[in-house]
């Protein structure tokens, strides 16, 4: 028979890992031998008791019976704990003046409809009107011409469209543009508003016994895409949102924190299409080397 040491609380950790086959797949081993000792060593730390033990098992339920093919309360649970923010962090540390990333959020669910440069991707006209105009330009400051930009952002009133189905029109605040031959871009939309999390499930039970607020402050989402480079996920944050220093999910980096200007210029809103006074913000962001056609 082939004998293994025998369960004692002080060599748990060691008993359960001397289990592991020894064809285990070496990454495998590495990711599983330091999951199952910090766990063992959370359980005695904390001294964990059955009815906790019970309770976490039940809390780990509940969040899987929450997914579906639109709502991940896992990925929710992982953005609340900061796991999500520091899985982003290691992976994409800041490199030269290549622009931060963060994290992706549940609402990249359809896909962005593609829009010229300077249409608008609102198509209800509530809120404040906003241009946003911005560049790609590479690590040395070369512009990337046809670069993808998507686009998505909540509304004025902090909803995203497929939140509010046959209320909110589909695909509103959303827009896939190119960039010019100078890397720029630019459309109109509006200003959008902080929003709370989804807290219909677990993971809002968790926010609300650990006295936290589940609101993000108000951003745009962007995903810029281009052959050669590194795909680049980020938000801007409003520089005057109140929950600029308390994001329920940790997404905020300082280098994506802008000012949605105001601007009163009846000329210049004519001829972008928008009313008078309107907001204008700017995004430069600037793409890191990789992907198909890194050198
Ligand atoms: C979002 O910004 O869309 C988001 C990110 C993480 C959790 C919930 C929402
Ligand atoms: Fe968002």
């Amino acid at each position: 028979m082939n004998s293994r040491p025998l369960f004692t609380e002080a060599a748990s950790a060691d008993v359960v890992l001397a289990a592991l086959g020894a064809d285990t797949d070496p990454r495998l081993r590495r990711v599983l031998t330091s999951l199952v000792t910090h766990l063992h060593a959370f359980v005695k730390e904390v001294g964990l008791t059955d009815d906790e033990w019970q309770a976490g098992i039940g809390f780990l339920t509940a969040t899987g019976q929450k997914c579906d093919a639109v709502r991940q309360e896992f990925i929710l649970l992982s953005d609340v704990l900061g796991v999500s923010m520091l899985v982003e962090t290691i992976n994409h540390r800041a490199v030269r003046e290549a622009t931060e990333q963060t994290v992706l959020g549940p609402f990249h669910v359809v896909e962005s409809p593609p829009r010229g440069l300077g249409d608008t991707i609102d198509l209800v006209g509530k809120g404040e009107p906003c241009l946003v105009t911005g560049s790609v330009r590479d690590t040395d400051g070369i512009p990337v011409p046809d670069a993808s930009v998507d686009v998505w952002q909540a509304d004025a009133d902090g909803f995203y469209d497929v939140q509010r189905p046959g209320e909110i029109p589909e695909r509103n605040l959303r827009g896939l543009f190119r960039t010019d031959h100078e890397g720029r871009f630019w459309f109109r939309t509006v200003v959008p508003r902080h929003y709370p999390i989804p807290v219909d499930g677990p993971v809002g039970d968790l926010l609300r016994a650990t006295g936290r607020h589940p609101y993000r402050p108000a951003h745009i989402h962007f995903i810029v895409e281009a052959a050669g480079f590194e795909g680049l996920t980020t938000h801007i944050f409003d520089r005057d949102d109140p929950y600029l220093g308390s994001d329920a999910v940790f997404g905020v980096k300082e280098s994506l924190i802008r000012a949605f200007e105001h601007v009163d210029d009846p000329e210049r809103a004519t001829a972008l299409g928008l009313p008078n006074p309107f907001r204008e913000v700017r995004f430069d962001c600037v793409l890191r080397p990789g992907g198909e056609r890194a050198a």
